[in-house]
């Protein structure tokens, strides 16, 4: 049997949600991750650290004595952020960064950013206390075609940024399109990319074989497989400016089975699973252990987890659903599909 062990990993791109919902989802991240970044987007948003360090001590509460698992919390950017935040930010020791949303491109956003001219002061006070901005690249207007977001989002909103301020440190998360690899490579080594499980493996032909298919429409939405090749070259380059996120989004299925489906797709039961088949099947298994374990830490200037994992060729049937919250239930990537890696407890 093929076996893989690598450093245990952390997933840099991560949405946990609250209370019951929380603890359903939880544990697939925890066994598999030694730290995550945790999204801000609860309903209210996260939006000072009093707030993520509340949130932080719900995580913790749902953890077994032994885990060592950490929640790296993050700041939901608004309008009104007060710049003053960012010290109060830094100096906690929990915020990992500041979450860009525009407001109204995606899940939970409508108290986003308008326009990001607003949040100058603040973004200044990031780069001065080198805080990390985590940005959903994706301009908002109803008239620009959904697949041409994340670009026009580079042109007009990162590009300028990264030049008016050239020492914030900026991840470009879930990078979606051949333009965000290409924004990654040109601009300096503070800029980094998160990349998904799905944007490596899939293009937009997922969300629609042989019918609409809801459990593969995330934000940003999958492109073409010109961009898929393009982000999947990033991955398994050894460039050190992408690296694991996963984006796991979990919805109820309700809420994705229906005539306005939300945007988001699950994918922490088998996060680094996911991966190492991408990256086998590009022949570059030996490149997961840089992009999973080592790159993310790297660029948010942490250790390397202590741990390691270990990972066997061997099939098995990711289940049809999972419990989630409201008696619901969750529909994962790959449900009732054979995965042919699995991690061992
Ligand atoms: C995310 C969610 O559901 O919170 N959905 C998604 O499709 N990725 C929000 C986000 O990251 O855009
Ligand atoms: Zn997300």
């Amino acid at each position: 049997m093929t076996t893989l062990r690598i450093r245990r990993p952390d997933d840099w791109h991560l949405h946990l949600r609250d209370g019951e919902a929380l603890a359903a989802v939880l544990p697939h991240t925890v066994r598999q991750f030694g730290r995550a970044i945790v999204m801000p987007n609860l309903k209210p948003p996260v939006t000072t650290t009093a707030a993520a360090r509340a949130y932080r001590e719900r995580i913790m509460a749902l953890l077994p004595a032994t885990s060592a698992f950490q929640p790296l919390m993050t700041l939901y950017l608004t309008d009104r952020t007060d710049p003053a935040e960012i010290a109060v930010a830094r100096a906690s020791g929990i915020v990992a960064g500041c979450k860009l949303y525009p407001a109204g491109a995606t899940t939970n956003s409508d108290s986003g950013v308008t326009d990001i001219r607003r949040i100058d002061a603040v973004l200044e006070r990031m780069a001065e206390h080198g805080v990390p901005l985590q940005v959903h690249a994706e301009v908002t207007a109803a008239d620009v075609d959904v697949f041409d977001r994340e670009k026009r989002f580079i042109d007009e909103i990162l590009v300028p940024l990264h030049l008016r301020l050239p020492s914030l440190r900026i991840v470009l998360e879930h990078a979606t399109t051949r333009a965000a690899a290409e924004f990654v490579k040109a601009a300096r080594s503070n800029v980094a990319a998160t990349l998904t499980p799905q944007h490596i493996a899939m293009n937009r032909n997922a969300l629609f074989a042989g019918g609409i298919r809801p459990h593969h429409y995330c934000l940003p939405v999958l492109k073409r497989e010109s961009d898929r090749v393009a982000l999947l070259e990033a991955a398994v380059s050894g460039d050190p400016r992408f690296f694991l996120g996963t984006d796991s989004a979990p919805h109820a299925r309700a809420a994705k089975e229906t005539a306005c489906g939300c945007a988001g797709i699950y994918s922490a039961h088998a996060a680094i699973e996911l991966y190492a088949e991408t990256f086998e099947a590009a022949g570059a298994l030996e490149r997961l252990e840089g992009f999973a374990s080592e790159f993310g830490p790297r660029f948010y200037g942490l250790p390397l987890n202590a741990g390691f994992i270990t990972l066997e060729k061997r099939e098995w049937i990711v289940p049809q659903h999972y419990p989630f919250a409201g008696g619901d239930v969750l529909v994962p990537l790959r449900a009732g599909e054979p995965l042919a890696w699995r991690m061992t407890d």
